[in-house]
């Protein structure tokens, strides 16, 4: 059994939460393109690329155009989370502190465990508050989990650790949003009692971006 402690983020810790959190992400690019490739749509547009080139041109221009299409799929599945990850490096990842940890009703945890001898950052998640009037939510961010470490339970402990958080706090729900490609962290949210809400396409990206690989931002909440 490992011996797991959840504990605040210190400064120390910058560099390898800020490497959890792009890798976090950024491991979604492959998977997105995947998806985006084996859609029906893709696989017509790319036959029909194909049929077309070939017709008026030859079988290098039925290569050329088919192989344009996977391109410009690809790049948009990489824009789509690589872009998100630039701009979070930097702002609010670039000054956790400010962030995260100026006010009360915030928080930035990370899980630490020893691994291979060594005690190691393995997770985070953070947590910031909402007030709209005088009711007050708490937002989910930040959820990563190091790939060796996955399937444990630890993102189930760290996103209780933020409800726990809100609930002390008197808060009304946590609300959080996600993609439709990060199935793992959708299954993970709905087990711990989020429900869909709503679901929409403004990202970093433009959202012709987001509806060539066919993927929506989820908007999760669960009611305390
Ligand atoms: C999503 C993530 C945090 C889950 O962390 P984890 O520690 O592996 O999660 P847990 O072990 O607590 O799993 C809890 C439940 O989540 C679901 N789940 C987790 N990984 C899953 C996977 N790969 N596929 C399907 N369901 C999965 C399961 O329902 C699981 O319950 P079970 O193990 O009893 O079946 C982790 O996969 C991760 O860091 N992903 C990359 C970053 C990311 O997408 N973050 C979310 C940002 S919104």
């Amino acid at each position: 059994v490992m011996e797991l402690v959840i504990r605040r983020y210190r400064p120390s810790d910058k560099d390898t939460v800020r490497r959890l959190f792009s890798n976090g992400i950024r491991e979604h690019i492959g998977p997105c393109f995947q998806n985006a490739m084996t859609s029906p749509l893709h696989l017509t547009i790319i036959l029909s690329l194909g049929v077309v080139g070939y017709l008026l041109g030859s079988l290098f221009t039925a290569l050329l155009l088919s192989a344009a299409w996977v391109g410009l799929i690809y790049c948009c599945s990489y824009d789509l989370f690589a872009r998100y990850v630039a701009a979070k490096l930097k702002t609010d990842m670039q000054d956790i502190d400010g962030s995260y940890l100026s006010r009360p009703d915030d928080c930035f945890w990370v899980a630490e465990a020893e691994v291979d001898g060594a005690t190691q950052v393995i997770g985070m998640v953070a947590v910031l508050c909402i007030e709209s009037g005088n009711e007050k939510h708490g937002e989910l961010f930040r959820m990563s989990i190091s790939p060796k470490s996955r399937r444990m339970g630890l993102g189930r402990r760290l996103t209780q650790t933020v409800i726990d958080f809100c609930k002390e706090r008197g808060f009304s729900k946590v609300v959080l949003e996600t993609t439709s490609t990060q199935m793992a962290a959708v299954d993970l949210y709905k087990k711990l009692g989020f429900k869909l809400v709503l679901t929409h396409t403004e990202a970093y990206s433009p959202s012709w971006v987001l509806a060539l690989v066919q993927v929506t931002i989820l908007k999760m909440e669960k009611l305390l």
